[in-house]
Formats: structure tokens, C-alpha cells, sequence
């Protein structure tokens, strides 16, 4: 049997107190919705549909790229009007899976518990006991499957106090599913065409609604409210790190580290606390990140070593290199084998070939750095002219003083020297001194200025 997936996202999320849809606040750096798609994805159904409303073109805009069906709500009117709103373009063959935007744990091997537990014809609801089920539907038993849900605002007492509740993911019929969402009506305490009121109608139809339970109430949790959406961060956090640890990457505290997209790890590798990894970010063997680190879309070369504090953008390295502490590596900063890039330097859209350094204080920008030179502290490429940029190419074996200007476009030559304190305007010959000073000067008898009034 074919399988549709249709996501609901058109509730407000007033309880974030925030101008961006709910669907779009950030989890480990993607929108919540980007978590469930990439759910979906994995469960490689006919179709997706995303239920939007609220704040819906953002929404909209965000997931432009992909290949899903969108179906407006323009009225919040409950769960089963956002379901209605998706059914018409369903498949009446297919087994409908119904999921929440704002429920970016879920696994797609849950789902996989959930779709293989169900035989066809029949339904399901995934469910999870809870210690504190306030605020959600409660499963209703009857003889082992489910006989109903019913709101929290609408539970008796003793309903009240069952500890299964509904998830919100619920898998059924196409077909028998739209005859069901017609009959909805919202005479109930809240007003809203419930999505949960179908369970009845299924079991009156006789259809068997099984209660599949998930793992873990974590799995499962709705995010409605910041502090949620940090808790849902932690666990993710936690996820994500403890497939790296099970992989063999080795943290110094799997707390105090955050993944902010996809980290991929050699072997031996360390991360210390308080690195944040965005982005596509590649390490490779024996890679060590010292604390107070950010890496973005970045590879590193086996037995690389980044210093603490550095900022490191769309870089990548060969082995061996060392970085920092407090580096900046920019865009385009390509530094090869064994180069060493210390504090307060800043790197961009440059190429450093192997065992070159570039210790302190320097600026490095559209330059093309040879083989073994030695960049002196303080040292800047003058790149930028106020309009355009230009290139400084230094050639193998330079060896830069300290304090240099190189204003570009300049070169110099492989083995050249520059004397410290120079402003390069011209070509520095080749495996010559190049030295750009005025005489030193003294002024004997010379007094310095006094105070006024003194
Ligand atoms: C719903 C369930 C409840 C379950 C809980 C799990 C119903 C009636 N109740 O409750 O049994 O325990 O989820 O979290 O289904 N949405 C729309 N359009 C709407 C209303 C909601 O798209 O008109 C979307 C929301 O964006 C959200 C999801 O549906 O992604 C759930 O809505 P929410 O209001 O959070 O559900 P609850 O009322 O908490
Ligand atoms: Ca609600």
C-alpha cells in the first residue's frame, strides 16, 4: 500500500511570543519543519503534504526547494479542518500518515514500528505514557485497541488521570479518512473539528485502531514554547553526540558541544568544550578541537589541531596544520600541509601552501602564500583599494618581516626577504632583500612638548 504523509503546520505558535512562524524557530539549526520533512524523506512516501497557515508564505519561502505539496489553512479551525484541507489530493489506495510540524524528534524508525504493526485496512495512533499528561488527548482503551481520544479540555476526571496520550501521529485509511473528516463536527469545549474525533468514527466503522506505543516520551514531545524548544535542543544535542561517541569521536563533555548541521568525524578525534560545529563540518583522523570554538562548512585534515577561541568559515586544511588560538579563517582560506596560522590572524579567500606560517596579527586576503614562507607579525595585504580587490602572490621560501604592507596587486619573489616595517607598492625580486624605510633619524637637544600653564 502506498503512503502519503500529510505534515500540520498552520497553528500560530502564539506561545513563542516571536514574529517567526513556529514551524521555522530553530532546532540544532534548522527549522522545526526541516526535521520532520527530513522524517518524511526517510520514509520515502508518495507524497508530502505541509498543512501551512500561519505566517504561511514564510513558511512557504523557507522550503522552496522542496519537492512538497502545499496546502493552505487560512483558518485555524482545529486539527481535522488542517487534515481536511490535504485530504482531497490524497490517493484514496494510499495509507495516510498523519504527523506535526512541531514535533521534530520523531524517528522514521518509530514509523517504521508504526507502519509495520499496521495491517492494511487498518489504523493507528502512536502513543506514549507520560508521568504528566496535562494539556494532551488521553488514549481510551477498549479490549487492547483504542476506542477513542479525548481532549484534555474535555476528559472527565477519571479520564483525566490515564497517562497515555496521543502524539498526534496517527496512520490510516485514505479513503475511509475522508468520509470520516466529513462527518466531523465541533461541538466540543474548544470549537475546533478535532482530528482525534475520527478514532471513534473508526472504531464505529470497524476498523481496528491500534495504540502503538513510541520509545520514549523525549521522541514525541510538541514544541509550543521557548523553553520546550531548548529542551528539544538539548535532547537533539544529545542524539547527535552520542552517534558520534558511538562512532568513536571522543568529547570532553557531550553536553557542552553544539551541532548545528552535519559533523563528520575521522578516527581519534577530540572536541573540548563549547565547540559549535554549523553547517557541513569534516574532520578528519586524530583532529583535535580545543574549547570555545565556532567551525562553519569547513574540512579539516587529519591531525589538525585548532588552538581555542578561533572562528573558523568556509576553510578547508591539509594535515597538520595548526590553528589558533583565537584565528579567524574566513571563506575561501585554503591553507594545505603543516601551516601554522596563530592568534589574531584573519585568513580569506587565500591559498597557503604546505609548512608555511602565519603567526601573529596579521591580515591575509586574496593572496597566494608558496611553500615554507614566514609571514612576520603585524604583517597586511593591502587587498582593497576602496573599489576593487587585488591579488599578492608570495612566492616559496619568502620570508616577510614584521610590520609589512603589501599592497596589492604586488609579488614577491620565492626566497625574497622583506625588511620589517616595509610598504611593498613594486616587485620584491627574488631571493634579494627587499627593504622599503626611511633613514633612521636622531634629533639631539630635541625636548618634548610640556603642559600648558606648567
Ligand atoms: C493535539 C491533539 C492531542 C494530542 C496533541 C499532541 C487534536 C484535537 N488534539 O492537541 O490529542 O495529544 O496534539 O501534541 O488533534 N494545527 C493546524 N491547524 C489547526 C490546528 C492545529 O495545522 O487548525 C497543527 C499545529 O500547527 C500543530 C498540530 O496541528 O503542528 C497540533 O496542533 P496543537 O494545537 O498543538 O494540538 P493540541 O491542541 O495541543
Ligand atoms: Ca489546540
Amino acid at each position: 500500500m502506498g503512503l502519503s504523509i500529510i505534515i500540520l503546520a498552520a497553528g500560530q505558535g502564539t506561545r513563542m511570543r516571536s514574529n517567526l512562524p513556529k514551524v521555522l524557530q530553530p532546532l540544532a539549526g534548522k527549522p522545526l519543519l526541516a526535521h520532520v520533512l527530513a522524517c518524511a524523506e526517510e520514509l520515502a512516501a508518495d507524497d508530502v503534504c505541509v498543512v501551512y497557515g500561519h505566517g504561511g508564505e514564510a513558511v512557504k519561502a523557507a522550503f522552496s526547494g522542496s519537492d512538497v505539496r502545499w496546502a493552505l489553512q487560512a483558518e485555524q479551525l482545529g486539527t481535522g479542518h488542517a487534515v481536511q484541507q490535504a485530504a482531497p489530493e490524497t490517493p484514496d489506495a494510499n495509507m495516510a500518515l498523519i504527523l506535526a510540524g512541531d514535533v521534530p524528534l520523531l524517528t522514521s524508525s518509530t514509523i517504521q514500528k508504526l507502519l509495520g504493526a499496521t495491517p492494511p485496512g487498518d489504523m493507528a495512533v502512536l502513543t506514549v505514557d507520560m508521568d504528566n499528561p496535562g494539556g494532551y488527548g488521553r488514549i481510551i482503551r477498549d479490549g487492547g485497541n483504542v476506542a477513542s481520544i479525548v481532549e484534555q479540555k474535555d476528559a472527565s476526571e477519571e479520564q483525566k488521570a490515564i497517562r497515555e496520550i496521543n502524539t498526534g501521529v496517527i496512520l490510516c485509511p485514505a479513503a475511509k479518512l475522508k468520509g470520516w473528516l466529513d462527518a466531523l463536527r465541533n461541538d466540543n469545549s474548544q470549537g475546533e473539528y478535532y482530528l482525534t474525533d475520527v478514532i471513534a468514527m473508526a472504531v464505529a466503522d470497524k476498523v481496528t485502531v491500534h495504540g502503538i506505543k513510541a520509545n520514549s516520551a523525549e521522541e514525541v514531545m510538541g514544541i509550543n514554547d521557548k523553553k520546550q524548544l531548548a529542551e528539544a535542543e538539548r535532547a537533539l544535542q544529545a542524539r547527535l553526540v552520542d552517534d558520534l561517541m558511538a562512532e568513536g569521536v571522543g568529547f570532553a563533555d557531550p553536553a557542552r558541544v553544539d551541532i548545528r548541521g552535519k559533523l563528520s568525524c575521522g578516527k581519534d578525534v577530540f572536541i573540548d568544550v563549547n565547540a559549535v560545529f554549523e553547517g557541513d563540518v569534516i574532520l578528519g583522523d586524530n583532529v583535535k578541537v580545543e574549547s570555545n570554538n565556532l567551525i562553519r562548512n569547513s574540512q579539516l585534515g587529519a591531525g589538525t589541531v585548532v588552538h581555542s577561541n578561533s572562528h573558523i568559515e568556509g576553510a578547508t586544511t591539509g594535515n597538520n596544520c595548526e590553528i589558533g588560538p583565537f584565528a579567524r579563517l574566513r571563506p575561501g582560506a585554503e591553507l594545505a600541509n603543516s601551516v601554522k596560522v596563530g592568534n589574531f590572524v584573519e585568513i580569506k579567500k587565500s591559498t597557503v601552501a604546505d609548512g608555511s606560517k602565519v603567526n601573529h596579527l596579521t591580515y591575509i586576503g586574496d593572496a597566494e602564500i608558496g611553500r615554507n614562507v614566514n609571514v612576520g607579525a603585524g604583517t597586511i595585504t593591502c587587498n582593497y583599494d576602496g573599489a576593487n580587490k587585488h591579488k599578492t602572490t608570495i612566492g616559496d621560501g619568502a620570508f616577510i618581516g614584521s610590520g609589512v604592507e603589501l599592497v596589492a596587486p604586488v609579488e614577491v619573489g620565492p626566497g625574497a626577504t622583506i625588511g620589517a616595517g616595509a610598504t611593498i607598492t613594486k616587485p620584491a625580486p627574488d631571493n634579494a632583500l627587499t627593504i622599503e624605510r626611511a633613514k633612521q633619524l636622531t634629533v639631539k637637544g630635541w625636548n618634548r612638548p610640556v603642559k600648558k600653564g606648567s
